[in-house]
């Protein structure tokens, strides 16, 4: 075994449940690196699990979208559309802001968002270069979009409390080179926004420029902060609705900006062609224009905004019972011993996306979970020990302390009162 490859199949299909401190009580196999020992007992660990009685997630799906779908499909339109137009005016409502734009996905939306600041007044210098302050607890899409954007990466610590990004490290690691400071919402637990633009004011001060803040709301559909909802508090704002999303159109995204910046993103996120000037893009004839700042094809399209459309209708009650489930566990498992619950703050409240708890001995209690038929996941590796970033290392040491305990159970719409009860019983019961 020594010094063998991670078999494909297996590094495709799984996601890491287990951490560098687990690999001794899992038993080593010489030469695998703690990343290869995490697949393989990930490996395990499914096999073991096969048909799971409650799953960490499920596809929201509304009874009406078939027949809408079926409507867009015969109506001899599934481009981008009256269905887009309708779905964003829609989304614009709920979030309370003017206007937004669709996406084929919350990748592109924060590839979008961040090709946006390359054309900004604030930008000094090379427009291409320049660094963004992020957190490497988060799917990849979050940080390879910085790449992709050929800015650099530096990592901001991870506040334990919550899982979101530590902004006193952010306040510390502000540089001329700033461009951006990136923030996830981890699970749909806003991040404290009034502190982020009190670090901008201060950016100012010392800079002379404040970096530009990048929500990703990708976890965050119907997260509030200080009354209002996440995506209306003035930053660029992108969210997901890809398939096991609060609400999903299979897969798409969404980009809130302002004002100033909509009309330029609404041109770029279609090759820079204007599809509304001259109502164009349904009779083809889109070769007379000139395009003055080359854009790319990230639009959505109306099958997808019409699955959109139906599944917002139910995804506040989806919301509704993620946040009972979550105030369940909140009062279930207080007090359990070896496990710390994350923080509350009553000026905020979550999605509930995710429940995330932090635990002792993860590998026992992933097992005592598994065997009782309770998927349990890490959901995101920390994007800082892939080797396609190795560049960008730095001592976190608030995230190297949570890393290894942290865990998500299923606190989902589809998760029972008799479920979580069992859930709750089971981890109270110890592991
Ligand atoms: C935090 C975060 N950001 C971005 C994304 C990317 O969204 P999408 O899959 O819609 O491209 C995801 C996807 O799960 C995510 O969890």
């Amino acid at each position: 075994m020594v010094g063998k490859r991670c078999p494909v199949a297996i590094r495709g299909h799984l996601e890491g449940t287990f951490g560098e401190n687990d690999r001794g009580r899992m038993g080593t196999v010489a030469g695998w690196t703690g990343w290869q020992m995490r697949v393989v007992e990930s490996a395990r660990v499914r096999e073991r699990l096969r048909a799971p009685t409650i799953p960490m997630f499920k596809v929201a799906m509304s009874s009406a979208a078939p027949a809408e779908v079926e409507r867009v499909l015969t109506s001899g339109w599934v481009g981008q559309g009256p269905e887009v137009a309708e779905f964003e005016r829609a989304l614009a409502e709920r979030i309370g802001v003017p206007h937004v734009l669709t996406l084929n996905s919350g990748t592109s939306g924060l590839y979008l968002a961040l090709h946006m600041l390359k054309g900004r007044a604030s930008n000094r210098g090379d427009p291409a270069r320049g660094e963004v302050i992020t957190t490497p607890l988060t799917c990849v899409a979050t940080n390879w979009s910085i790449l992709q954007c050929g800015f650099d990466i530096r990592w901001a610590d991870v506040n334990p409390a919550t899982m979101n990004i530590d902004l006193d490290d952010v306040e510390r690691k502000i540089t001329p080179r700033t461009r951006a400071i990136m923030v996830v919402h981890w699970g749909g637990y806003p991040v404290d926004l009034n502190r982020l633009r009190e670090i901008q004011h201060a950016s100012t001060a010392l800079h002379g420029v404040a970096p530009a803040v990048i929500e990703d709301c990708a976890h965050a559909w119907g997260s509030t902060y200080r009354g209002r909802p996440i995506g209306a508090h003035g930053n660029t704002a992108v969210f997901s609705f890809q398939a096991v999303k609060h609400l999903t159109c299979g897969d798409g995204g969404l980009l809130v900006l302002s004002d100033t910046e909509y009309e330029r993103a609404k041109l770029l996120r279609w090759y820079g062609v204007d599809r509304e000037g001259r109502d164009c893009y349904r009779c083809g004839d889109r070769c007379e224009d000139d395009i003055p700042e080359f854009g790319f094809k990230l639009h959505m399209n109306d099958i997808n905004a019409a699955i959109g459309l139906a599944n917002l209708e139910t995804a506040d009650a989806n919301v509704r019972r993620h946040r009972e489930n979550a105030a369940f566990y909140d009062e279930a498992l207080a007090g359990v011993p070896s496990l710390r619950l994350t923080a509350r703050e009553p000026d905020r409240e979550s999605s509930c996306w995710l429940y995330t708890i932090c635990v002792d001995n993860r590998v026992g209690f992933v097992q005592r979970m598994f065997d009782a038929g309770i998927e349990v996941s890490r959901v995101h590796e920390r994007n800082d020990v892939h080797s396609c970033v190795s560049a960008y290392a730095v001592h976190l040491p608030q995230l190297d302390r949570v890393i290894d305990k942290m865990i998500c159970i299923p606190v989902g719409w589809w998760v029972t009162d008799a479920q979580r009860e069992r859930i709750a019983s089971t981890i109270r019961a110890g592991w």
